[in-house]
């Protein structure tokens, strides 16, 4: 793997050149828990919310749409069941088929619109139906954990994806504003830390592993969210 994204700008430039040759780009981002995956994505869905920045076209709504593979966590009440609550995050708390199939409905160009789920960082629960994606939603940024992982259904959904990039960041840095952001969200600091020592870590280096299987690396400067 040989292309590194630097910033936003370069980020912009090269899904601005997979539009130009792609009908629809359906993008994928990969890193560790708290890398800045869904930071990222948000920032791309907006940048082409209303189409190519400075195409000159007329703006279009709906041009692009965020679907996060976290939306196919499973709800507490399934993990309960399992006994997996204290492991979510982990790669068999998601339902890789459900999104596999999203993704390729999405790829495929089925007809109508396409809902797919958000993940609802409150409840920290997925709600479905939360996201539309029109036929004529040209760029999609999909991000999560397992994009690139090749177990069970994970596999499959490379296929479906115009390219993968992995956001590389700084360990130290990563899990500091991940225990941040579990305060934020209602943890306890001990309880926040001890999540991310002990669940996020596992997760983060499965996600590792896989990072030579991506088509670029990327990061952002600091930024003033
Ligand atoms: N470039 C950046 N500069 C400053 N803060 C950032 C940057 N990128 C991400 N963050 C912050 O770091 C935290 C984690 O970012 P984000 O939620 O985007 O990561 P993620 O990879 O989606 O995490 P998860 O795997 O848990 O979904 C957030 O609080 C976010 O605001
Ligand atoms: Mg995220």
């Amino acid at each position: 793997m040989t292309v590194h994204i630097a910033n936003l700008e370069e980020a912009k430039a090269r899904v601005k050149d997979l539009l130009a040759t792609h009908e629809r780009v359906i993008l994928g981002i990969v890193g560790a828990p708290g890398a800045g995956k869904s930071t990222l994505a948000q920032l791309l869905a907006e940048a082409f919310s209303e189409g190519v920045p400075g195409s000159g076209d007329a703006p279009k709504d709906h041009f692009a749409a965020w679907v996060p593979m976290d939306g196919y966590h499973l709800a507490d009440v399934e993990l309960r069941r399992l006994n997996r609550l204290q492991r979510k995050g982990a790669i068999d708390t998601f339902d890789a088929r459900g999104y596999r199939s999203l993704l390729r409905r999405i790829h495929e160009g089925e007809d109508g619109v396409i809902y797919a789920p958000m993940f609802e960082r409150d409840l920290e629960q997925p709600l479905a139906g939360a996201i539309p994606v029109f036929p004529w939603t040209r760029f999609v940024v999909t991000e999560g954990n397992y994009l690139l992982d090749e177990a069970d259904a994970w596999k499959d959904v490379r296929a479906a994806m115009t390219e993968v990039w992995y956001v590389d960041v700084d360990d130290d840095l990563r899990r500091e504003r991940l225990v941040e952001r579990h305060i934020r969200f209602g943890k306890e600091p001990e309880q926040a830390r001890k999540w991310v020592m002990e669940v996020d870590e596992v997760n983060a280096r499965r996600i590792a592993a896989c990072r030579d299987r991506a088509d670029a690396t990327v990061s952002l400067p600091p930024l003033d969210l």
